[in-house]
């Protein structure tokens, strides 16, 4: 597969902190790539210096192979983490608008089907909701028929309903052929749609595969969860590593069938159980030691 973006130990420092330290991860043309990580790991210094909105101090930037030049600027699309709409304009005089500033368009029609707009077009940008301004966003990110992506944090703050309308449209996109660059702090969302994740934090990437590659590289198993946390003597010589958190316990194990076998051997009440896979919440807490929504 060809390589569409690749970012060599790329740094940029801010007066008061060093944002991003030698960051690098390349990216094939058609995928969805994840950079997930906390508030301030350096995501969106990461993609806005990628996107010519802010100059590295050192590293390199190559689109298709060469460093980025005017092409680069027609075939990108930028969703920013942060934008205010124009006032007064409804949903389709905003579209239109944004279309109107580019040489290379979008088909309008197809552009309000993939982002889902088609009832909000007369709607004052002022009277709609949070998920339906980030639908209109990525629509404007995708005004010039982008062939890159990037989506910052499009869905935070949103509630989980359209949460999940976002990500049905951001694979409408990619099955589109379109490459996504997307930022995250929500674990779940970057497992769900990312081909490849490169998991940063203070600066730097410190994990980088697809997200099983991701969860097999590192203390796999399952997790069961009990809500109550037994007499200690219950769990002497325990086979599998078990943690009494705050007023829970936790089970780690390769086995769940025989956890729980051995669990009701002992006599525990499992009467509260939950069983989960490992995560990359689970995979993060272990690389850094603090966790990604802190
Ligand atoms: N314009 C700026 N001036 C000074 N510091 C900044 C600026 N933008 C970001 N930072 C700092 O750089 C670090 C990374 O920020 P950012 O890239 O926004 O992280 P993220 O997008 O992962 O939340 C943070 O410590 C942040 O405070
Ligand atoms: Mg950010």
């Amino acid at each position: 597969m060809s390589i569409i973006l690749e970012v060599k130990n790329l740094v940029k420092s801010f007066p008061e902190v060093c944002a991003v330290k030698g960051v690098s991860f390349s990216i094939p043309r058609g995928i969805c790539f994840g950079l997930l990580g906390p508030n301030g790991a350096g995501k969106t210094t990461t993609i806005e210096v990628i996107e010519m909105i802010l100059n590295n101090d050192a590293g390199e930037i190559l689109y298709k192979g060469k460093p980025r030049g005017a092409s680069f600027r027609e075939e990108v699309g930028i969703q920013f983490q942060n934008t205010e709409l124009p006032q007064y304009l409804t949903v389709k005089e905003t579209l239109e608008t944004f279309r109107n500033l580019y040489g290379r368009r979008a088909d309008i029609d197809d552009l309000i089907e993939t982002c889902q707009l088609e009832e909000l077009l007369d709607r004052d940008n002022r009277k709609i909701s949070g998920g339906q301004k980030q639908r209109l966003l990525l629509a404007m990110a995708l005004a010039n028929d982008p062939e890159l992506v990037f989506l910052d944090e499009p869905t935070t703050g949103l509630d989980p309903q359209a949460r999940r309308h976002l990500w049905e449209i951001v694979r409408t996109i990619k099955r589109k052929g379109k490459t996504v660059v997307l930022t995250t702090h929500y674990m779940e969302e970057a497992q769900i749609l990312c081909d490849r994740i490169a998991i940063m934090d203070y600066g730097e990437i410190i994990a980088e595969g697809t997200p099983q590659e991701l969860l097999n590289r590192h203390r796999a198993g399952t997790r069961i969860h009990l809500d109550i946390i037994p007499e200690k003597e219950k769990l002497e010589g325990f086979p599998w590593q078990w943690f009494d958190n705050d007023g829970f316990l936790e089970i780690h194990t390769d086995s769940v069938n025989h956890s729980i076998e051995e669990l009701m051997r002992r006599g525990i009440d499992l009467s509260s159980m939950t069983i989960r896979s490992h995560n990359l919440e689970d995979l993060f807490i272990e690389l850094t030691g603090h966790q990604l929504r802190a």
